[in-house]
């Protein structure tokens, strides 16, 4: 059996970035670079890449540069191409006109709450989630590698990553059930920030779903959990048990983009990485670690 392809995809961009502070005081996080891309780029470009038509960003105040990242800069391209500049380096930018939608999550209430804002353009059809600040760095991306199992099994489907036991009180962690075939997990139980001797598994929620329209619903009536917040995945747990349920475990690199050191990281192994600044970009880590 297969199922229909994934057509949209949310992206909650409305939280407050605190750790980043001051450098998010009047830029968004998802708008911070890593080496000369945003963050949020990385992360449209990933759902492009797995076949997804329109993006839908759940935004707050403060966050009009990622629209702007996303429309037609018109002084700018005119003076680039006057100059007989390449414009191709904006390419990625470019969303075709209806391909994106805006909307705002007045305040922030949670993650789950974000997603439940998006309700009415997402409509009833499965759909993609993506937190930009967890970068999936990898060939085909993440969210690639789940779309192509999910034609196998539908239903409700996460990215996991498998951490240090002692770390996963700052995660959603998942109770993974006896089915696995490389790369699915069976999910039965999921558990937002449990205590290190309550949590059900060291594999961590890293920041792609695809989720069945259901999760709307549950949603409209969810308590706030952990944190104070509507987290999006005591929603999911409402759902294991009426729908399929998997775990994909990402082949690639992660960087959790969300907290200072995870970022620096990103950097500095994008920066090695690439073809035309990698070999000074390692001849400069090196001498600042003699
Ligand atoms: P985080 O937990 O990383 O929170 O949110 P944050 O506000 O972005 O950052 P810190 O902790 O204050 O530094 C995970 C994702 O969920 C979004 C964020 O924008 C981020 O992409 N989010 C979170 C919302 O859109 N709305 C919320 O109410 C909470």
């Amino acid at each position: 059996m297969t199922f229909k392809p994934i057509r949209k995809a949310v992206f909650p961009v409305a939280g407050l970035g605190t750790r980043f502070l001051p450098a998010t005081k009047a830029i968004p996080k998802e708008m911070l670079p890593v080496v000369d891309r945003p963050l949020i780029q990385y992360a449209v470009d990933e759902a492009r890449e797995a076949g997804i038509e329109q993006m839908i960003f759940v935004t707050g105040r403060g966050k009009s540069a990622i629209e702007d990242h996303f429309d037609i800069a018109f002084e700018l391209e005119r003076t680039m191409s006057d100059r007989g500049k390449d414009l191709s380096v904006l390419e990625p930018t470019r969303l075709g006109p209806g391909q994106c939608a805006y909307v705002r999550q007045q305040e922030p209430l949670g993650l789950g709450h974000a997603i439940w804002c998006a309700r009415d353009i997402v409509g009833d059809e499965p759909f993609a989630i993506f937190l930009p600040d967890e970068f999936m760095h990898g060939s085909p991306g993440c969210m690639a590698q789940m779309a192509e199992q999910y034609q196998e099994t539908g239903g409700n489907m996460i990215s996991v990553l498998e951490i240090p036991r002692e770390q996963v009180s700052s995660y959603g962690v998942i109770k993974p059930g006896k089915r696995a075939k490389a790369p699915l997990t069976e999910v039965i139980g999921l558990v937002e920030k449990p205590a290190v001797e309550e949590a059900p598994s060291n594999l961590i929620l890293s920041g792609r779903y695809i989720l069945q329209p259901e999760v709307m619903r549950v949603l409209e009536s969810q308590e706030k959990g952990a944190g104070g917040e509507i987290q999006l995945t005591d929603a999911m747990a409402h759902m294991i048990g009426d729908q399929p349920f998997h775990a994909v475990t990402f082949s690639g690199s992660r960087y959790d983009c969300g907290s200072v050191a995870g970022y620096v990281e990103a950097n500095l192994a994008l920066g090695l990485e690439r073809a035309d600044i990698g070999a000074d970009v390692r001849e400069r880590a090196t001498a600042l670690l003699v």
